[in-house]
């Protein structure tokens, strides 16, 4: 079969290679599957860069979600059955024709969603709920501020925050991104590239700080939001798109300013899904997969263009 893997870590363009390899076997627990779709996300990259919360020995291939046809199933497998199309659940590797997993990290796929949405629809779904609602346990008319809002997870963020009535703060980079925002029912947002960040957060909060943000930014937007926390006030970082590309060691720091924090007595904590998903149950998991499918589908047809995938 073949794979998209690479034997070093590096710039895609230079280490990634389309290769033939051996078809693996099923043991007793494992199902074989057929991969048809794995989206590209940002940590697919930073994993081929070496610089991701998780390395796999090398030679691997990238690629953590995706959606296939379940082909073989090994000794003692009851859940699944072979032609079953079904997504990956904290698996890796996906970026190969075959691969085999245990069959309880596989998500029976409702016939309802084609092929593209259910690629799509385990990690920034996941992600964009696990963070409001449970992490932030979000309740109606809280505020959350979110970094990047106008990326994949943002815009899960924007149809969860109707959905469960949450008011959002949305910062965005570029002023064209206000109309998508606006389009999913956001009504504040912060222009970093035309406005001041710190004086709109005090006018939006009336002086008050923020008391619940997620930033996928980090760097310099992401300190100075730490600065205006609220008292007692959280912000989750899961991601730092400051430092995509960068080889400066400066962009991979955070400057916090201790005093604000120590006297509001505030938190900056990371977060990352795949530490989450193994403490839940698969049930839990696969529930809150499947409730965003529209915006699935748009989301992957946008990433397979930006990668230049028909
Ligand atoms: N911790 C976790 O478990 C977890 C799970 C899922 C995703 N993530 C992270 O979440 C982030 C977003 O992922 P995604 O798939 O939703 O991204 P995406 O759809 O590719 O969107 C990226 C967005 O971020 C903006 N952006 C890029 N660099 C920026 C910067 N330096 N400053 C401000 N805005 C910037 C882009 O704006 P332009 O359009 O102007 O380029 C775009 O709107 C990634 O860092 C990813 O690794 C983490």
């Amino acid at each position: 079969m073949k794979a998209l893997i690479f034997r070093e870590t590096g710039e895609t363009k230079s280490v990634l290679e389309l290769a033939a390899i051996p078809t693996p076997a099923v043991a007793p627990g494992e199902a074989l599957v057929r991969v048809l779709l794995s989206p590209i996300n940002a940590s697919d990259l930073h994993m081929v860069r070496g610089r991701y919360g998780y390395q796999p020995a090398l030679p691997a291939s990238p690629g953590i979600e995706g959606v296939g046809i379940v082909e073989a199933v090994g000794a003692g497998v009851q859940s699944l059955v072979v032609g079953t199309r079904a997504v990956f659940v904290d698996t890796w590797n996906t970026f190969r024709e075959q691969i085999v997993c245990p069959a309880d990290k596989l998500v029976p796929v409702p016939d309802g969603l084609d092929d593209s949405a259910a690629a799509a629809s385990y990690i920034n779904p996941l992600t964009a709920w696990t963070l409001t609602l449970s992490s932030h346990n979000l309740k109606e008319g809280d505020w959350l501020l979110q970094t990047a809002a106008a990326s994949s997870v943002g815009k899960f963020v924007l149809q969860l925050a109707r959905q469960y009535r949450f008011k959002t703060i949305n910062v965005i980079r570029r002023r064209e991104q206000e109309t998508i925002i606006r389009n999913l029912g956001g009504k504040e947002f912060i222009c970093t590239a035309d406005e001041d960040l710190r004086a709109r957060l005090q006018e939006l909060t009336a002086g008050k700080g923020v008391e619940r943000a997620i930033d996928c930014v980090a760097g310099e937007l992401s300190a100075e939001i730490a600065r205006n926390l609220a008292p007692a006030g959280t912000m989750l970082v899961y991601g730092a798109l400051s430092s995509h590309r960068q080889t400066d060691p400066s962009k991979f720091i955070m400057p916090l300013f201790p005093p604000r924090l120590i006297y509001s007595t505030a938190a900056v904590r990371g977060w990352w899904l795949p530490r989450w998903v193994p403490s839940q149950p698969l049930g839990e998991v696969g529930q809150r997969r499947a409730i965003f499918s529209p915006c699935c589908r748009r989301a992957s047809l946008r990433r397979r263009r930006l990668c230049g995938i028909r």
